[in-house]
């Protein structure tokens, strides 16, 4: 996944301020926004060098703190991006230098414990997929939230590309007539700088599938049951600097939703597949969300983290012509910083934490389908559509 700025055109299209030269110190007084939000970043391994940028661009944000376990990354970034305050543990951060947003971007399977505690300190949340372990967890979470009167946000931003926005519309307009059936696939042969990714809570699904499956559900809406198979294919791996470790969770997934009205969905996510383009998977350019109806198709070109446009095809106009092409401002790593442009102007993001929890609960309910042999039925739901 590769590296962008929080989005000229977005801040412009926010602030009104045409011809503005963006970046952090580079506007007028005219154009200071409403207030900066005080952030604080946990968790200084590969991603927060995408994020870092993108929160150091953003004029809604004022970066005061960065916080690894391994020292020597916080004080890394800390370095690398003039952050004035680096912490060695969250106790630590939290009675440090005061903010007012947490981004976590932690090992997947600490997000629940360090959100948990930085709601416990009167902290708004930006988290790095998922938000918490299970559903009953984030929702427990997002409870405390509320109560509190603060806000939690979970990664991914899927739903807020135009290419989204693009393919909501046309469904919601009937372009495609009769919706049947989507399809969805991502996959390459898996990160080699963290065993986490392999051990229990991590995986496929929660790693790569989750993008999908908010794309799925965002478009045809919550899903009422999943059935699924999981497997894997690779049981050991070797991760640098730690060398061969046991592979314990499912890296390898099949899973069939139905959400209702007898539309069914089908995502496919794995870290045994054979891709050129790796994890930099900027560069596909095959269609891997595909949705189908009795009037019309569209295939999203690209992932759905950084999609190149939505190719579009039907029964009246079956030549198939490309759209949205333009990212106007969108780019996947922008969630932390649009939750801060949040907090500071009101403006509400199109993603939200019921959604993210959605899919939270289809990975786990993934997982039970497979070990039970039998369809899950799912209790949560979230705002849909999404785009109106
Ligand atoms: N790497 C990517 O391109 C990418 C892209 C999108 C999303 N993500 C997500 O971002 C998250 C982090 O992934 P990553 O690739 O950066 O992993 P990483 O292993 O490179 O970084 C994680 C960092 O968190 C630190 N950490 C772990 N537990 C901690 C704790 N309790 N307190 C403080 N620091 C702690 C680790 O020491 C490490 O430096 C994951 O949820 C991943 O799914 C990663």
């Amino acid at each position: 996944m590769k590296n962008s700025s929080y989005g000229r055109r977005r801040f412009i299209q926010h602030t009104g301020a045409a011809g503005l030269a963006l970046g952090a110190g580079l506007r007028s007084d005219a154009q200071v926004p409403e207030r900066k939000i005080k952030v604080g970043l946990i968790g200084c391994g590969s991603v927060s060098g995408q994020y870092l940028p993108n929160l150091k661009a953003c004029p809604f944000v004022e970066m005061v703190s960065v916080c690894d376990i391994r020292s020597e990354r916080a004080a890394r970034r800390a370095e690398q991006f003039k952050v004035a305050n680096q912490y060695p543990r969250i106790d630590v951060m939290l009675a440090g230098a005061p903010f007012e947003l947490l981004v976590n971007l932690t090992d997947m399977q600490e997000h629940e414990r360090l959100n948990r505690e930085a709601l416990a300190a009167g902290k708004n949340i930006w988290s790095e997929k998922p938000i918490a372990n299970s559903l009953a967890a984030g929702q427990e979470l997002l409870a405390t939230a509320q109560q509190k009167r603060l806000r939690l946000w979970g990664a991914p931003t899927v739903v807020a590309s135009p290419q989204f926005a693009f393919m909501a519309k046309q469904i919601a307009g009937g372009a495609l007539g009769r919706v049947a059936a989507a399809h969805a696939h991502y996959g390459h042969e898996g990160p080699g700088w963290s065993s986490f990714f392999y051990e229990k809570g991590g995986g496929s699904l929660s790693d790569l599938g989750v993008y999908s499956l908010t794309t799925l559900t965002g478009l045809l809406g919550p899903a009422k049951a999943v059935t699924a198979m999981v497997s894997i294919v690779t049981p050991a791996r070797k991760i640098e600097g730690k060398g061969r470790i046991e592979v314990t969770e499912e890296d390898n997934a099949m899973v069939l939703l139905d959400h209702g009205n007898g539309v069914i969905s089908h995502l496919q996510s794995s870290f045994n597949y054979f891709n050129p383009h790796g994890h930099e998977g900027r560069e596909e350019t095959r269609h891997t969300i595909n949705v189908v109806g009795r009037e019309g198709w569209m295939g999203l070109a690209g992932y759905d983290w950084e999609p190149h446009g939505v190719d579009f095809a039907t029964k009246a106009e079956p030549k198939r012509k490309r759209h949205a092409e333009d990212a106007h401002g969108y780019v996947w790593q922008g969630g932390a910083s649009r939750a801060a442009e949040c907090l500071a102007t009101g403006r509400e993001t199109p993603f939200t934490p019921e959604h993210a929890l959605h899919v939270v609960e289809i990975i786990t309910a993934a997982r039970e389908s497979h070990a039970t042999g039998r369809r899950i039925d799912l209790t949560s739901t979230f705002k849909w559509p999404v785009i109106t």
